[in-house]
């Protein structure tokens, strides 16, 4: 038996990396999913290689009324939203002495705003239609502690632990659980962007920070998004029903806590 059969899921940033390894590891596990991303064109291409089981939807978090017109777009398509998952984040680096306020929105507009705003628009939904629901945020270890360069994507972090906490108390009354999964260092187009950062304020090689983050994971090597995928479907599932505003690690053993 499928461990999501009869489910239907929209997952942000869904378009590349972790988001979209959550759109297929759900397909696989006989959910219908929905791929919302800003970059249309590749949640299309994502979409159709997913097959039947899932349809792109172009959805700017950043937005209040690409959100509302996304998630209603979402819950027509799939008859109903089950599962939410907030993928869609953006990373910058800086020295604290060089952040601008406009680098600070742009991050908190997405990876916070973003993420409260379009669960609020899938828990109005949720509760209108009585039968709870499951809501997964991306937080990160960076939301677990500051780093020096890292200043602003480390606050929206923590503040994504933050809100699943708030949300989680707040809406399994209704039956919906909130919960996170804070990943270490997962490779991917991501973690390329990381890299240019840090060979910018680092002078590091290309390729060298992520050489350097991968071997000091105490599992051996960094994180692949497949490495992700069983704690999205298990919390996704009934068996995950008394688990309640907790963000959980799985990072290869980077953070404890
Ligand atoms: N990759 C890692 O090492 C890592 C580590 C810890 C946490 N995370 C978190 O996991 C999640 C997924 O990470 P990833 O590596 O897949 O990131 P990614 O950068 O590869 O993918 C992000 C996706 O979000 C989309 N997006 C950007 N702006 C958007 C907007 N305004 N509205 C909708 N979609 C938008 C992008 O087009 C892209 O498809 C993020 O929340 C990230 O912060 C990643």
């Amino acid at each position: 038996m499928k461990r999501l059969a009869g489910k239907t899921a929209l997952i942000t940033g869904a378009a590349r990396g972790i988001g979209l390894a959550f759109a297929r590891a759900y397909a696989g596990e006989g959910a219908r999913v929905a791929l919302a991303d800003i970059d249309r064109a590749r949640a299309r291409a994502a979409a159709e290689g997913i097959g039947p089981a899932a349809v792109a939807i172009e959805m700017d978090a950043t937005r209040q009324e690409s959100i509302e017109a996304g998630v209603g777009e979402a819950a027509e398509a799939l008859g109903g939203i089950d599962i939410l998952i907030n993928s869609a984040a953006v990373f910058t680096a800086a020295p604290v002495t060089e952040i601008t306020r406009a680098d600070y929105h742009r991050i908190f507009d997405l990876n916070v705003a973003g993420t409260l705003f379009t669960l609020q628009a899938v828990a109005r939904r949720m509760i209108e239609r009585g039968r709870g629901g499951k809501i997964i945020n991306m937080a990160s270890q960076a939301g677990r502690r500051g780093e020096p360069l890292v200043a602003v994507y480390c606050a929206s972090k923590a503040a994504v632990i933050s809100l699943t906490q708030s949300a989680g108390l707040n809406l399994i009354a209704h039956g919906i659980n909130v919960n996170a999964i804070a990943p270490g260092v997962v490779d991917g187009e991501h973690w390329d962007e990381v890299d240019a950062f840090f060979a910018r304020y680092e002078g590091k090689a290309p390729g060298q920070k992520k050489a350097e983050v991968g071997a000091a994971v105490p599992y051996g090597r960094m994180g692949r998004p497949s490495d992700l995928t069983g704690m999205a479907i298990f919390l996704a599932t009934e068996e995950a029903d008394y688990i309640v505003a907790q963000t959980f690690n799985v990072d290869g053993g980077n953070w404890m806590s």
